[in-house]
């Protein structure tokens, strides 16, 4: 039993405990204020500093790094192909700062991790409620592409991270033509980044001649009336956001904005509406590793999302981000070695939501 001083004194420590790499103001700024040179150096006492989470972070790259459980994607021809041994660890603080292993600088396509950041665009211009009402926000317990899920949930649409209800929410953002819609995507994801994203091209073309699947999910949708722009129009801007590269980097600090209240670290642009984050989390919780999640949940305690091209990029709260690249996937098409990675990470650091000890409880 703590008494009410020791909680009191808990959830101190536990404001002050941000995530902050050793360099963070004492308490969660406004988004748009960044750390001052009077801040710089300080830490709670009970914070992990830069270094200590440089050397989880090493420890956790040479621990896995020669596991070969999984097997990279192969329905999208061209990933069959990237080099499976490709591994790269990125952690950034909410205040920008960044530790990292490996290879961190491959570019590889985003997959279905695009569904949170056109999730936050269309909460930019629809905002919550009306999204929730279009799209919903259940887990499915199925594979991501299932067409079962679609038939059978009451919302068809289930929520925005399986594949039916990415392309739903795709259809949710406005633009005067396909073309414009994918070009404010891409923009928009580059702005999350805090640099310009582009199109991988042999991902895109792959992707689009061997995606009858999303067809016709997009077709039942139709049928139930839960698609609201042109079918085939809304799987191709799909199929090209889930062709964007990014690196380990670039995805790390897409979760950091997230992390931030929707604000990026580094160029302090507001980029996802501060309001609509907590629905963004709360949603890649229980459905960000489709039929993974409930695993993910009970075991690392992080909303998270994984793409079939290898990445999974988790969220720490007003703390920071880890993103994690490694090719081979388990069978519900999450990375294994990222997994592996952010389940070790979030243990050693002690930063599992669930857990008292994210907030300084003994
Ligand atoms: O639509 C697809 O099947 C892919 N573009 C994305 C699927 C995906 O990344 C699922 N991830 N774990």
């Amino acid at each position: 039993m703590v008494s009410n001083m020791k909680r009191k004194t808990a959830s101190i420590i536990g404001f002050a405990l941000l995530w902050t790499l050793a360099a963070a103001p004492a308490a969660f700024p406004q988004a748009s204020a960044k750390p001052t040179t009077q801040t710089a150096g300080q830490h709670s006492p009970v914070a992990p500093t830069k270094e200590q989470i440089q050397a989880v972070v090493n420890e956790a790259y040479e621990k896995f790094k020669s596991n070969t459980e999984g097997k990279n994607a192969d329905y999208i021809p061209v990933l069959a192909q990237v080099d499976p041994k490709l591994f790269g660890i990125v952690v950034v603080s909410t205040d920008g700062q960044m530790v990292s292993a490996g290879d961190i600088n491959h570019a590889f396509s985003i997959q279905s991790i695009s569904k949170v950041f056109s999730l936050a665009l269309a909460m930019n211009e629809l905002g919550a409620d009306k999204v929730f009402e279009k799209i919903g926000s259940e887990p499915t317990g199925r594979p991501f592409n299932s067409v079962e899920a679609v038939v059978d949930m009451p919302t068809h649409t289930g929520n925005p991270y399986v594949n039916a209800g990415a392309i739903a929410t795709v259809s949710l953002i406005s633009a005067p033509s396909a073309d414009a819609k994918w070009q404010k995507i891409l923009d928009f994801y580059s702005k999350v980044a805090g640099e310009k994203l582009t199109l991988l091209q042999d991902v895109y073309k792959s992707e689009a001649a061997t995606n009858t699947g999303n067809k016709a999910l997009a077709a039942l949708l139709l049928k139930y009336e839960r698609i609201y722009a042109d079918t085939l129009e809304s799987v191709d801007v799909y199929t090209k956001q889930c062709s964007v590269g990014v690196t380990a980097k670039q995805l790390a600090m897409m979760g950091a904005t997230l992390a931030d209240y929707g604000a990026n670290p580094v160029t302090g642009e507001q980029v996802i509406k501060r309001e609509n984050v907590p629905e963004i989390l709360s949603s890649m919780t229980m459905a960000g590793l489709y039929d993974g999640s409930g695993g993910w949940a009970w075991h690392v305690g992080l909303p998270a999302k994984s793409g079939v091209g290898g990445g999974i990029v988790a969220v720490v709260p007003g703390k920071g981000a880890i993103a994690v690249f490694a090719p081979p996937l388990d069978k519900a098409g999450n990375s294994v070695k990222a997994q592996l990675v952010i389940t070790y990470v979030a243990d050693k650091l002690g930063i599992n939501l669930f857990s008292p000890r994210s907030v300084g409880l003994k």
